[in-house]
C-alpha cells in the first residue's frame, strides 16, 4: 500500500467535509489509507497526490462519487435499535389508524438508509400494524449518499443470517428463500419492496420534497458531523416534517448540545 502523507490526509479530509459533512479524525488515517488504496490500484495509480488531483479536476462529479462511496461508513443491521420500531408499532401507529378517517397520506423518510435495512424494518412495521386500505397512503423514501449501498438496498437481497435480529415469524413472512445458487440468501417480499423508495441524496446539497414527512429516521448518521453540520440538518428536518411528526435518532446520538425547536419525546426520539 503507498503511504498516505499527512498533507494528503488532510486533502482528503477537507474534500470529504466539504462534500459529505463527514468530520474525519486523525485516528481514521489508516482506514482512509486502506479504503483509498483500493481505489488506487483500480485507476493504475501509485500515489495519492495524483488520486486528490484527479477527483479535483473531474467535472463529471463521478470520481467524487466514487471517492465519497469508499470513505462512507454503511454499518447496519434489520431491526437495529428495535425500541424504535416498537415505539413505532406502539404508540405512532395506532394514533394515525384513530385520526385517519379521510384517507390521509403518510410518508416516512430512512435518512441515510445505507443497505436498506432500516427501510425495510419500517416497511415490516407498518405491514404488521395498518389495513391494506391504510398502506395504500403510505410511501417510505430512503436516501443514502452511497451509491454501492443503495445499489444492494435496491436489489432487496441479503444473506440469511442477517435476518437473525428480526421476529421469527417475520422473516418468514416477509423474505423469500432462496434456491439453488441463491442458497443462503433471501430477498424482501415484492409487499415490503413496493412500500420504499430508494434514491441518492447527499444531505449536504440543498433538498426539498413535494410532501412533508411524519417520520424521519436519521440514526447513526450525525455522528460522523461535526455540531455545526448537525444543527443545520436537524434544522432542515424540521422544516420537513408535518406537524406532530416524529424525528429517530441512534441511540450514540443526541441534540442536547445543539440548538433545536423539537420537542423531546424520550431519548432519542423527537417530535415537531
Ligand atoms: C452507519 S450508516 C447508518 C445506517 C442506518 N441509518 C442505521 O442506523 O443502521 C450511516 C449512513 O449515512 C450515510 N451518509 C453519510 N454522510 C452522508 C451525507 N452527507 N448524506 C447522506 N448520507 C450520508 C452513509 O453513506 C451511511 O450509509
Amino acid at each position: 500500500m503507498p503511504e498516505l502523507s499527512d498533507r494528503d490526509f488532510h486533502n482528503f479530509c477537507q474534500l470529504v467535509y466539504q462534500h459529505a459533512g463527514i468530520h474525519l479524525s486523525p485516528q481514521k488515517k489508516e482506514l482512509v489509507r486502506a479504503r483509498l488504496s483500493k481505489i488506487l490500484r483500480l485507476r493504475g495509480l501509485s500515489e495519492f497526490q495524483d488520486y486528490y488531483e484527479l477527483v479535483r479536476r473531474d467535472q463529471s462529479g463521478v470520481e467524487l462519487v466514487q471517492l465519497l462511496d469508499a470513505i462512507s461508513t454503511n454499518q447496519t443491521a434489520f431491526w437495529r435499535e428495535p425500541g424504535h420500531f416498537v415505539f413505532l408499532g406502539q404508540e405512532v401507529l395506532p394514533a394515525w389508524r384513530s385520526r385517519n378517517r379521510q384517507g390521509r397520506r403518510w410518508r416516512l423518510w430512512s435518512a441515510g438508509c445505507s443497505s436498506g435495512e432500516e427501510a425495510y424494518s419500517l416497511a415490516m412495521v407498518l405491514l404488521d400494524g395498518l389495513s391494506a386500505a391504510e398502506l395504500t397512503g403510505v410511501k417510505i423514501l430512503a436516501t443514502d449518499l452511497n451509491t454501492q449501498v443503495l445499489a444492494q438496498a435496491q436489489r432487496g437481497i441479503y444473506p440469511l443470517a442477517r435476518l437473525e435480529p428480526l421476529p421469527v415469524e417475520w422473516r418468514r413472512r416477509f423474505f423469500q428463500k432462496g434456491v439453488n445458487q441463491w442458497e443462503g440468501y433471501v430477498r424482501v417480499k415484492p409487499e415490503i419492496r413496493s412500500l420504499v423508495q430508494f434514491r441518492r441524496l447527499n444531505f449536504m446539497e440543498p433538498f426539498q420534497f413535494g410532501e412533508n414527512f411524519d417520520i424521519i429516521f436519521c440514526r447513526n448518521v450525525m455522528i460522523y458531523f461535526d455540531k455545526n453540520t448537525q444543527a443545520e440538518l436537524v434544522h432542515k428536518f424540521y422544516q420537513c416534517l408535518n406537524p406532530g411528526g416524529y424525528l429517530f435518532i441512534g441511540h450514540s446520538e443526541s441534540l442536547c448540545s445543539i440548538t433545536h425547536n423539537f420537542n423531546y419525546v424520550k431519548p432519542t426520539i423527537y417530535r415537531k
